[in-house]
């Protein structure tokens, strides 16, 4: 099956200020608020970091829809791949879901636009089917680009901060592929 997620071992702090939100759902985080040490590791890979988000999930969140980052399909409905890198904290023992999405489904596109003005695209989860789960905590590597959804079941806030993974020249977004190419020479860097 096509990998959806890669945790990685990087011992780096992502904010110079990691005082969290807890009144909103989405918040943009300036990119003066980048850890500079992040930025520098990210660019020695050609790796630009062009927009980063806080979600936060209180407890007991969930959701009736999945979506896919970005919202644009190509002419069958299918999605590019992309990549975000991902720091998550608070409780650890939420879910997140990918979901796989029958081609009629597909063909009916649903656009909505976060609260910070991005668009992107949602599917009803009772039209979904469930390919992959798992437990994310800290860094790792995040597939965008398939249709996914987070849960918090716990009694404990949770916290993703979520970094768009671009590269440095064309301002491409990266498929997950070229992204973990790119971030595991800076991984072994770390070690
Ligand atoms: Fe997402």
């Amino acid at each position: 099956m096509r990998e959806l997620y890669y945790i990685l071992d990087l011992d780096i702090v992502p904010l110079l200020d990691m005082r969290l939100p807890i009144n909103a759902r989405h918040v943009d985080i300036p990119i003066s608020n980048i850890n500079p040490e992040l930025i520098r590791l990210l660019s020695s890979v050609d790796i630009e970091v062009s927009h980063q988000s806080f979600f936060y999930s209180y407890p007991g969140f969930k959701r009736d829809s999945c979506h896919v980052d970005g919202g644009i399909t190509d002419i069958d409905g299918d999605w590019p791949s992309r990549a975000k890198l991902n720091f998550v904290l608070g409780d650890t023992n939420t879910i997140t879901t990918w979901y796989d999405v029958p081609a009629d489904i597909k063909k009916c596109t649903l656009l909505n636009t976060t609260s910070i003005g991005h668009r992107y695209q949602y599917y009803k989860l009772k039209d979904c089917i469930e390919i992959a789960s798992a437990t994310l905590a800290g860094w790792h590597l995040f597939e965008a680009g398939v249709p996914h959804a987070v849960l918090n079941p716990t009694l404990k806030p949770r916290w993703a901060i979520s970094l768009v993974m671009k590269d440095i020249f064309s301002n491409e977004w990266l498929s997950y592929i070229e992204c973990k190419t790119r971030i595991l020479k800076l991984d072994h860097l770390s070690h």
